[in-house]
C-alpha cells in the first residue's frame, strides 16, 4: 500500500497533555490553547474527560472549558467517557464525540479504570447506544497495545480482540495507544497489521506515547499500512496518571513536519501551531512556578 496524500490529526493535547500535570491548570489556559490550535488549522480536538475528579483533578473543570469553547464547524470537540455519568456530562456539555477507553491489558484496565477489560467493554455498550441515538460521534481507544506498565508485553492479538469489539458496538473510529511508549517500529507494524486483519484499517488512529523518542519511527512505520489518522500533543504534553514514567503524546509539531517531508497533507501551519505550542509551555511554566512560591504571610 502506498503512504496516505492527507493525514488528520487529533489533537489530544489539551485532554491527554494536561491530565497529569502536576498542578492546575486554570481553565482560562486551556480554553486559550484550543482556541489557537483551532487557529493553527486542527479541528479534531479532545478537550478534556468527564472522568472522576477524584481520579483525574486536572479535568474536574471540562464542562467549564467546553463552556467557552468557540463553535467548531469543520471538525468536532471530542471528551473522553467512562460510562453513562461520563455521557451524560458530556451531552450537556455539546460535545460532539465521546470517546470510550479500553486496554488490552488486564492490569491497566483495573488500575486506569477500576475494573476488567470485558467489564469495561459491557460498560461502553449503553454509552455506544446512548451516542448513537444523541447523534454524537463515538470513538474508541485500546491501551497498552505495544506494551503495559504491570504486565510488559500484551499479544496483538489481545489489541485486535478489543479492538473489533469497540467497532462491534459503535466506535467509527479506534485509536491504538501505546500508552507507555514502550513499542519499536517492527513492533507497531506489526500490531497494526493484526489489527487491520479484524478491522479496516481506514478506521484506525495511532495514538503513540514518546517514552523513548521512538513515536515518529513508530507512526512512519505504519503509514502505508492504510492509516491516515494520527493523535498528538502539542508541544510533546502529557502522560497518564495510571502509567507511571509514560511521558508525552508524540509532539504535533513534530508529526506535521515530518508528515510535510513526506508531502502529506495535514491542513495545519507550522507557525501558528508553534504560537499555540508556546502558549501552553509558558502557562505551564507560570502555573507550576505559582505554585512553588511561598504562600503570602501579609
Ligand atoms: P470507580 O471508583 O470504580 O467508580 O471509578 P464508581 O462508579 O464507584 O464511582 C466512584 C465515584 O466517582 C463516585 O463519586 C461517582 O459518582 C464518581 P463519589 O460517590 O465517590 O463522590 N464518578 C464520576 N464522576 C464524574 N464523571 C464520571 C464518573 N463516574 C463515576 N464519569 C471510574 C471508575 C471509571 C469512574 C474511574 O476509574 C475514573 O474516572 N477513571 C478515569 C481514569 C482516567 O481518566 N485515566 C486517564 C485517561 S485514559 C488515558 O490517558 C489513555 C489514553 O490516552 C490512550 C493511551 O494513551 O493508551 C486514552
Ligand atoms: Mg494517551
Amino acid at each position: 500500500m502506498t503512504l496516505p496524500s492527507r493525514v488528520r490529526i487529533v489533537e489530544v493535547g489539551p485532554r491527554d497533555g494536561l491530565q497529569n500535570e502536576p498542578v492546575l491548570v486554570p481553565t482560562a489556559v486551556k480554553v486559550g490553547l484550543i482556541e489557537r490550535l483551532l487557529a493553527a488549522g486542527l479541528t479534531s480536538i479532545e478537550g478534556g474527560s468527564f472522568v472522576s475528579a477524584r481520579w483525574v483533578p486536572q479535568m474536574a473543570d471540562t464542562a467549564a472549558v467546553m463552556a467557552r469553547l468557540p463553535p467548531n464547524p469543520a471538525g468536532r470537540y471530542t471528551v473522553l467517557v467512562p460510562n453513562l455519568k461520563g455521557f451524560e456530562a458530556a451531552r450537556a456539555a455539546g460535545a460532539g464525540e465521546v470517546a470510550i477507553f479500553a486496554s488490552a491489558s488486564e492490569a491497566f484496565s483495573q488500575a486506569n479504570i477500576n475494573c476488567s477489560i470485558a467489564e469495561s467493554l459491557a460498560r461502553f455498550a449503553p454509552v455506544a447506544a446512548a451516542a448513537r441515538a444523541a447523534g454524537i460521534g463515538l470513538r474508541g481507544y485500546v491501551s497498552c497495545v505495544l506494551g503495559c506498565p504491570y504486565e510488559g508485553a500484551v499479544a496483538p492479538q489481545a489489541v485486535a480482540s478489543v479492538a473489533r469489539r469497540l467497532v462491534e458496538i459503535g466506535c467509527r473510529e479506534v485509536s491504538l495507544g501505546d500508552t507507555i511508549g514502550a513499542g519499536a517500529p517492527d513492533q507497531a507494524r506489526a500490531c497494526v497489521e493484526t489489527v487491520a486483519a479484524l478491522v479496516p484499517p481506514e478506521r484506525l488512529a495511532l495514538h503513540f506515547h514518546d517514552t523513548r523518542g521512538l513515536a515518529l519511527a513508530n507512526i512512519r512505520a505504519c503509514l502505508d499500512l492504510g492509516v491516515s489518522v494520527v493523535d498528538a500533543a502539542v508541544a510533546g504534553l502529557g502522560g497518564c496518571p495510571y502509567a507511571a514514567g509514560a511521558t508525552g503524546n508524540v509532539a504535533t509539531e513534530g508529526v506535521v513536519a515530518d508528515l510535510a517531508r513526506l508531502g502529506i497533507a495535514t491542513g495545519v501551519d507550522p507557525a501558528r501551531l508553534a504560537e499555540a505550542g508556546r502558549f501552553v509551555t509558558e502557562a505551564l511554566a507560570q502555573a507550576r512556578a505559582d505554585a512553588d512560591r511561598p504562600a503570602s504571610t501579609a
